[in-house]
């Protein structure tokens, strides 16, 4: 299973790809990129420190929840959620077997040593690591021009599913967007469910459409 940022839409999370092409009144060049971050920490911080404030005003929806029964009642190990959000609606819902391949908003990374820590404080340019005492602290989020995480277990997984869903993506940022492929090419039957027809809909062997909330959980109960 794949998420992206409509599955936390109806929870009152913002999507990326709204019209106006900002995300939170920020060119997202400016909050989400190394180069952003090297012209202005303060501002990315500040960015980051409200999203993550903002988690606490936020509750998993019913497609979440769906997601986190499913796991439990059939999927052991052979289920993996991957998720493109930072949000940590996911693990709230009690979904566990889910890699955040975008990074998390409550985690924080050393530039210097490279060491994870949780964060629910505000971060600053200041922020420094202390485990080193020496690097400073930036979010642990994925930003362009960044290699997303746990790519190799991703891919295996793909490699081998029989069923992949991808639910509230664009299908434009790569590599998520070319999951389907992969998984297709290796024989899985791919469902998209999503608001809208998304850049990748025509990979998928079958397209829910209309909000999470509602189609998400009937999905799962015909699936098993
Ligand atoms: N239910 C289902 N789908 C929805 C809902 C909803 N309630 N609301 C919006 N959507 C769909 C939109 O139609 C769109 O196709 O969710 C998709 C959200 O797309 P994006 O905003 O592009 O989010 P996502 O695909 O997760 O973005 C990928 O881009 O900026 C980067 O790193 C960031 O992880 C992010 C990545």
């Amino acid at each position: 299973m794949l998420t992206g940022a409509g599955i936390s839409a109806e929870s009152g999370l913002r999507t990326f790809r709204a019209a106006d092409g900002l995300w939170e009144d920020h060119r997202i060049e400016d909050v989400a990129s190394p180069q952003g971050y090297a012209r202005d920490p303060a501002l990315v911080h500040k960015f980051y420190n409200a999203r993550r404030a903002a988690l606490a005003d936020v509750k998993p929806n019913a497609a979440h929840r769906a997601l986190a029964e499913f796991e439990k009642r059939f999927a052991g190990e052979d289920f993996l959620l991957v998720t493109q959000n930072i949000d940590d609606l996911h693990e709230r819902a009690g979904s566990r077997r889910l890699l955040h391949m975008h990074g998390q908003l409550r985690q924080a990374r050393c530039a210097g040593c490279g060491k994870q820590v949780e964060v629910d404080d505000d971060l600053s340019p200041d922020s420094r690591c202390r485990s080193c005492r020496r690097g400073f602290l930036r979010p642990h989020v994925v930003w362009f021009g960044e290699m997303p995480l746990y790519m190799d277990e991703i891919t295996a997984a793909l490699e081998k599913c029989s069923l992949f869903i991808a639910i509230g993506t664009s299908g434009q940022v790569y590599p998520a967007a070319g999951f389907v492929r992969i998984a297709s090419g290796c024989g899985a039957y791919c469902i998209e469910a999503n608001l809208e027809n998304s850049a990748v809909s025509d990979g998928f062997n079958e397209c829910r459409r209309g909000p999470a909330t509602e189609i998400v959980a009937k999905l799962l109960a015909e699936i098993g």
